[in-house]
């Protein structure tokens, strides 16, 4: 297990480009299993996460490879073996998302329901109304969701639930609906950009989907897809941290491949806050304020404030001057980013899904645990800015979902070492 030792007080200057979205890549490499014919992706980004999804592709009868050029290569090769295993799924929830491409291509799914994780309790039942509303049979076994169906037939499928819509559900139930019988109307679906990019990827494909990117997403069942090529769209959450890193040691800092109009609401939160964030010949250019106004927000589904920059964007308050009130409305008990801040000095009040931030004159370096992804990187964050040294432990978490992260920090100024633990 690793560990970072980062030396605070640094204040980030220069550019840095941002990698293809993992949360895009994930249900687009489960989508090519809905095709028997290769399909090539670019802006695949190599981490940890996305390695433990092209295990189990390789279990599930998929070839894959990358080239000199960074282009992954996938290519089913053999259909017989449909069952993802626990001992991969519980590395990574998302392979959840293998269930509806293999369902509606081979007719048959054995996918070990995933368990919860540090962020709650994570149900998939929305996943399994959807399918069923297909047509598809579902029943548990020994913890395995087991589907299967003939041919899926179209249908009107309400995907809402306690939370809003579900990302990973509407990428489920749309992959399956493009080789359904008739047409299937999905209303509340997640808006999410990786939901658009994933319908675009199957379009490319001859898919006929109507609509994603928005509530209401229409499929026109088709027989058969073919193979395509396809770029993976630039991970927004990757660059709301940079720019919530470089915001926080009040820097100067210019990202490259990064998608402004996946921000609206971190961008205009964040002037709020004393934070510009410029558009400037296709780069984005972050500048902040010396003294940080506090705020309230609030996270909520695209295009509203994302959940997985709710941690980074506390790192940041922390430092402001008053009071901020921050309420998770996706994950109410993704918290656990709180109790380490406060061993680095904030000063942090929690109340239900709302924790309180009171501004502190400084966060001051100590030894913290990273609890999962994007807490790990809140406390990174923290520790660029802390007096003195911080020492994240357990930074696998962080691998599993930021490519190079510390390369890419010190490239910025930034004085990050990687030591074994
Ligand atoms: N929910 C249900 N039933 C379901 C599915 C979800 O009640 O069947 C609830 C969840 O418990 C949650 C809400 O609906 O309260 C939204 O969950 P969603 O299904 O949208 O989450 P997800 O698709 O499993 C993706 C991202 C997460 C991100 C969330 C929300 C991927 C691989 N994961 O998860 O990313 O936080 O959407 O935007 O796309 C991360 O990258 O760190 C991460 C956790």
């Amino acid at each position: 297990m690793d560990k970072f030792i980062i030396p605070g007080g640094v204040r980030l200057k220069g550019e840095v480009s941002i990698s293809g979205a993992k949360n895009a890549a994930l249900p687009i490499l489960a989508g090519c299993l809905l095709t028997e014919e290769p399909c090539s992706l670019r802006a695949v980004p190599d981490l940890a996460d996305i390695r433990a999804m092209l295990e189990i592709m390789g279990e599930l009868g998929v070839d894959t490879s990358r080239d000199d050029d960074g282009v992954l290569k996938i290519h089913v090769t053999d259909e017989s073996h449909s069952h993802a295993r626990y001992d991969l799924v519980r590395k990574m929830r998302a392979s959840i998302c293998v269930l509806g491409p293999l369902l509606a291509k081979r007719g048959y799914a054995r996918v070990s329901m995933p368990g919860g994780c540090a962020i709650g309790a994570r149900p998939v039942d929305l996943h399994l109304r959807g399918l069923r509303a297909l047509g598809a049979k579902i029943e548990l076994d020994g913890g395995d969701i087991i589907a299967t169906r003939d041919r899926l037939q179209g249908t009107e499928i309400f995907l809402g639930g306690p939370f809003g819509s579900t990302v990973l559900g509407t990428a489920n139930v749309m992959s399956a609906a493009t080789l359904a019988e008739g047409t299937t109307m999905i209303e509340s679906a997640a808006c999410e950009p990786e939901i658009e990019d994933l319908a675009d990827l199957l379009n490319a494909m001859g898919a006929k989907i109507r609509g994603a990117g928005t509530p209401r997403v229409t499929i026109e069942g088709v027989e058969q897809l073919s193979g395509a090529e396809h770029t993976v769209i630039p991970d927004r959450i990757e660059a709301g941290t940079f720019i919530l890193a470089a915001a926080v040691t009040n820097g100067d800092v210019t990202l490259h491949n990064c998608r402004l109009d996946h921000l609206h609401a971190v961008v205009d939160k964040l002037r709020d806050v004393g934070v510009a964030v410029e558009k400037h010949n296709g780069t984005a250019v972050v500048a902040s304020a010396r003294r940080l106004c506090p705020t309230d927000v609030t996270t909520q589904p695209y295009p509203g404030f994302p959940t997985d920059l709710q941690a980074q964007l506390m790192t940041l308050l922390c430092l402001a001057d008053g009071n901020s009130a921050i309420t998770e409305k996706i994950f109410p008990d993704r918290f656990m980013h709180v109790a380490e801040l406060l061993r680095m000095g904030a000063n942090i009040r929690k109340e239900g899904p709302t924790a309180i931030v009171t501004g502190v004159r400084e966060l001051i370096g100590a030894p913290v645990m990273a609890s999962d992804l994007r807490a790990s990187a809140a406390l990174v964050v923290a520790g660029l800015v802390a007096r003195g040294e911080t020492e994240v432990r357990r930074v696998y978490h962080i691998d599993r979902g930021y490519e190079h992260i510390e390369k890419k920090l010190n490239q910025l100024g930034a004085n990050i070492q990687r030591v074994a633990e």
